[in-house]
Formats: structure tokens, sequence, C-alpha cells
């Protein structure tokens, strides 16, 4: 039944690599895609060796056009539906079936695995429609697991390692717009909170994370709570802020290699320290909320495992917060027995 298993999941990625390349050629070869999708990854500065080597694509704005194409080709409808290509419906109140094409009009993102393989996608609307959603990825599927995969781990590997560094950002275009300048070591989480499977991933190549956060703060005091998680599995966490409205992408696209370079060495900041700091302001004369923080910086110093680390940053954090060392060790001792 194994064997089975793992025969489904091998016609799954054929017709997945099917997908990419017909959206590749549909970007590259058809009139639409050439005006429509060409024009747009055009206007966000991508290159054509960009779009080469991400093997982005475009997708028609038709019901059922790709899955045609790939019947036709001979894949299969059970393969097809099980990767969330095609959508199936019963008709109502008949035993017919109607499909269509789960991507329409969209500029597409293949999500490749540490090894290369087609996984599934991301695909971007062009309008500015407010009822659609902006991004539209691939369901959960066999072979499509969201909290496993990190976008551009494949592109990325070498680089990290070599690098001994890894860049987290939210979102695939940043992927990108780091490597047309010139830096290749960076992954996406795809906007979803980080889990401590996609870690692991990074952690076989480095122990070094710096996260990179889009300047509009809606997320920040959120997403903080997440990188407890990297931590936890004893990693050297920085963080980096982008300025109000700015994302990497576009603080890439706007600014020389040697200046995000340059904003990159300036801006990282050890994780904890960051996070004291900015809690310290958040509290400012608040003495309950004084003391919450202190819970919570509190915490995260518990996740790392160790000892000497810890002692450092109990150290580190009394100077920010402006507390007693030993209000921070006794805070430690009641989350566990945990020796610091
Ligand atoms: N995302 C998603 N679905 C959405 C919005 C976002 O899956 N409706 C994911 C995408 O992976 C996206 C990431 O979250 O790349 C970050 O979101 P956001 O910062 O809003 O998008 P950008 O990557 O900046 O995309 P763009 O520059 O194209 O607007
Ligand atoms: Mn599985
Ligand atoms: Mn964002
Ligand atoms: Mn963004
Ligand atoms: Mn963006």
């Amino acid at each position: 039944e194994e064997k089975e298993k793992s025969s489904e999941r091998e016609s799954m990625y054929l017709v997945s690599e099917f997908a990419q390349s017909y959206f590749q050629k549909t970007l590259k070869n058809s009139e639409l895609g050439k005006a429509i999708g060409g024009t747009y990854f055009k206007e966000r500065g991508f290159t054509k060796e960009t779009i080469d080597k991400f093997k982005l694509g475009y997708s028609l704005d038709q019901w059922d056009a790709f899955t045609k194409e790939a019947l036709g080709a001979g894949y299969q409808l059970e393969y097809l539906e099980k990767t969330g290509l095609t959508i199936v419906k019963e008709k109502e109140g008949s035993d017919d079936k109607r499909m269509f094409d789960r991507f329409k009009g969209r500029v597409m993102f293949p999500i490749h695995s540490m090894s290369g393989r087609v996984l599934g996608f991301g695909g971007r609307i062009l309008t500015s429609d407010k009822k659609a959603a902006k991004y539209l990825n691939s369901p959960e599927s066999d072979i499509y697991h969201k909290s496993k995969v990190l976008y551009g781990i494949y592109h990325a590997k070498q680089a990290i390692a070599k690098q001994d560094n890894c860049f987290l950002v939210e979102g695939y275009t940043d992927v990108i717009q780091f490597h047309q300048s010139g830096i290749e070591n960076v992954v996406a989480s795809s906007g979803t909170a980080l889990t401590p499977d996609q870690i692991r991933l990074i952690n076989r190549l480095t122990k070094n994370i710096t996260v990179l956060f889009d300047g509009d703060a809606a997320g920040l005091r959120a997403s903080l709570r997440g990188i407890d998680l990297i931590l936890e599995q004893g990693m050297n966490v920085k963080v980096c802020t982008f300025p109000e409205g700015q994302d990497p992408d576009s603080y890439a696209r706007a600014n020389s290699e040697e200046d995000l370079v340059s904003f990159l060495e300036e801006n990282a900041t050890d994780f904890i320290r960051f996070k004291a700091s900015l809690l310290v302001k958040d509290a400012q004369n608040d003495p309950i909320k004084k003391a919450d923080t202190i819970r919570e910086i509190v915490n995260s110093i518990f996740k790392i495992p160790d000892r000497i680390q810890r002692e450092i940053y109990v150290q580190e954090c009394s100077r920010i917060m402006d507390i007693s060392e030993d209000v921070l060790y006794n805070t430690l001792a009641q989350l566990g027995n945990k020796e610091v």
C-alpha cells in the first residue's frame, strides 16, 4: 500500500511539473501571456533570467484552458484534482461533472521542494480587485504540506550554507527580488506563521537566521511570538524591520545592491535585544503592562537551550528594561526547573 501511495505522489509531481512548463509556455509564447503576464513581471522589474530561474508563468483567464491541455496530453483527471490544479464540480441533479482550472488570469509562482520538485503554486492576480484574494495557493495535498515548505529553499540552499545565514522574508517577490540584488540566501514563509518543520529545514543548513519584517507593523508584535520557536531549536536570531510601507522587495528595487547590503547589516538586531526594547517602549510608564512585558521577554529567554546564552540575555534585559536580574531569574525559575 505504501508503494501505491508513493506512485500516486509521483503522478502528482509529474502533473505539477507539466503545469509548471505549461504556465511558463503560456507566459512566453501566447499573445495574452506575453501582453498581460509579461508586462506585469516587467513592471515589477523581473528580468528574463529571473523569470526562467524561478520558472515563473501565467495562467490564462479561461475556464479550463489548462485542464483541457493536461487531459489532452494524457494526464489523469484524478491527479489534476488531487493536486488542486483542477476543480471538479458535480452538476446538480445529474451525473455530469464540470471541470475548472483553479488558477485563472494569474501570474504563477511554482513552489519547489529542497530537491527542486514542484509541490504546488502561488498565483497572483494582476488587478487590484478588492474582492479576490491577492494570492491564491495550491491546497494541501499528499505532495504539498504548507507547514513543511519554505518558498525559495531550492534556490537558496547552497548560499545559506555558504553564507552561514538565512534571511527569512514574508513573500514570493521578496525572495525573487533579493536574488536579483545578488542576495541568494533567502526563503519565504509565504505569509503564514512559521512552523517548527520550516525552521528545521533551515537548521540543517545554518544556525543563524535573520527575520525580515514588512514595514506594515500590523503583524509585527504577533509574529514576534513565533520567533520563540526558532530560539527553541538553538538557533541565533536577528530581526530587521523595513521602513513604513516598504517590504524587502520594494526596498531592494528602490536601492542599489550596496545600499541593500549595508541596510541589512546596520539594521539587523539581536532578537531578544529588539524585543526587550520594543516592549519597554510599549509599556512606557504603565507598571502593570511592564510586569506583563517582563514575563513576555522571560518567556523568550526560557526557550533558549544554552545556559550561558540565557545568562547573558538576563543581564542584557535587566539593563534594557531597568529591572533587577533577580526578578528576571525568579520569573525564569517560575517557568520551570531549567537552571540558569
Ligand atoms: N499571501 C497569501 N495570500 C494572500 C496574501 C498573502 O498567500 N491573500 C502570502 C503570499 O505568499 C505573499 C505573502 O503572504 O507573498 C506576503 O504577503 P504580502 O506582503 O501581502 O504580499 P507581497 O509578497 O508583498 O506581494 P506583492 O508585492 O505582490 O503585493
Ligand atoms: Mn503526506
Ligand atoms: Mn506583508
Ligand atoms: Mn510584502
Ligand atoms: Mn510586496
